[in-house]
């Protein structure tokens, strides 16, 4: 049975401390949360639309904007970062021809993520969610390769 907006804030208590599990929920399972499901969730929780968007747009787990089929995070922390993850991140501009940050691609997104406490096996590259370590600029090709 397929999960719908009106199933998943029926596991959750329409109390404001209850908003923000339930928009990590919903956009989890959707994979974002659109315009009309918002306005589902803040008639639910009883407060303005403006609050559930504020209440969303402070967290980085709670999307509000359809996701590009591939999504790619390259660590730029210390450690990555003197392993090298920035030529990854060259590598994987060149070759999609993106920039770390831009929104305007319908089917791939770069971003450049601080440290995810794995520093030993860095650069650390995450696409939609699958971790890959000691990634290099020779490696990232065949990676992304299996991605397409
Ligand atoms: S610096 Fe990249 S995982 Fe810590």
């Amino acid at each position: 049975m397929s999960k719908t907006i009106e199933k998943i804030l029926l596991e959750f208590d329409p109390e404001n401390i209850s908003l923000l599990p339930a928009l990590k929920k919903i956009s989890a399972a959707f994979g974002h949360i659109s315009e009309k499901d918002m306005q589902k969730v803040a008639d639910y929780f009883e407060v303005p639309l403006s609050k559930a968007y504020e209440t969303a747009s402070f967290y980085d787990q709670v999307q509000i904007k359809k996701q590009p089929n591939l999504v790619i995070k390259v660590c730029s922390g210390a450690n990555c970062a003197m392993n090298n993850s920035f030529a990854v991140i060259r590598e994987i501009e060149n070759y999609f021809k993106i920039k770390a940050g831009d929104e305007f691609n319908a089917k791939v997104k770069l971003e450049i993520i601080s440290c995810l406490g794995q520093c030993g096996e860095g650069p650390i590259m995450v696409i939609n969610n699958k971790v890959y370590n000691n990634v290099t600029q020779s490696s990232v090709h065949g990676i992304l390769e299996k991605w397409l």
